[in-house]
């Protein structure tokens, strides 16, 4: 099988299969996994993640009606911004913080691709998509650690619950019944390469936030 065969979403995998390893691995992520992110901690990630998945949430809106690979992939179900403000509202907390640098650089770069760049649009929100599945991991860890059970303060992280998977495949599915050309597919590529090293800056300011 050449480039041009693989699909959408075995390219996207393999394509940023690095760099997802380096994001998982880091600190933030690697202190939910351990248990050991206080709820401090996790109210001032809410906080910030809040500000770039609205954002993102609000240049995939205005661009997916005229857009058919926005329109085929992207459900209201995947706009996170209402999930942060859930969570948000459960432990009592404004969204009005000051963005660190690393939610200033996701935001431009989201702010550009709203204004001319559709697919780069699309590979961000696969990432964020697909993130949900190392998510819902995470928030059991942190249930368990807190001593809590359900979804409240966790709906951001899980947002699917027992459908996370099923919603996973039909969403690659989907994508990959596209016909993308291979210079979209190596543009969709880039831009999830893009989406991992936005989020990896973001969880450095936040470590360097605890340190
Ligand atoms: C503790 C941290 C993490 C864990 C345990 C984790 C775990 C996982 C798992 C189990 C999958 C499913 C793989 C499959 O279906 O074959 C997955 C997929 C994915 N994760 Fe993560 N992940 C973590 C962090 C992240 C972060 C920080 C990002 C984004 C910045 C991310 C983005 C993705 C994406 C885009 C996918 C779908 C593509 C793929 O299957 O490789 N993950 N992750």
């Amino acid at each position: 099988m050449n480039t041009n065969d693989r699909t959408m979403s075995q390219m996207m995998k393999e394509g940023c299969a690095d760099l997802h390893d380096k994001a998982e691995h880091a600190k933030v992520p690697s202190r939910m996994v351990s248990g050991l992110m206080t709820k401090d901690e996790y109210c001032q990630m809410l906080q910030q993640d809040a500000i770039w998945n609205k954002a993102l949430d609000t240049a995939i809106l205005k661009r997916r009606a005229d857009n058919p690979y926005l329109m085929a992939l992207v459900d209201d179900i995947q706009f996170q911004g209402p999930y942060f403000d859930q969570d948000l509202a459960h432990f009592g907390i404004a969204d009005d913080c000051q963005p660190t640098p690393g939610v200033v650089a996701m935001c431009k770069t989201i702010e550009d691709a709203a204004s001319n760049d559709h697919l780069t649009l699309l590979g961000l929100h696969y990432v964020r998509e697909g993130a949900n599945n190392g998510n819902s991991y995470v928030a059991k860890k942190l249930r368990a650690a807190w001593g809590i059970e359900g979804d409240d303060g966790l709906r951001s992280m899980d947002p699917y619950g027992n459908n996370q998977r099923a919603l996973w495949e039909k969403f690659k599915t989907i994508l990959d019944a596209q016909e993308f050309s291979s210079e979209e597919k190596d543009h969709m590529v880039k831009a999830g390469r893009v989406m991992f090293e936005r989020v990896m800056a973001i969880h450095e300011d936040l470590a360097a936030a605890t340190a």
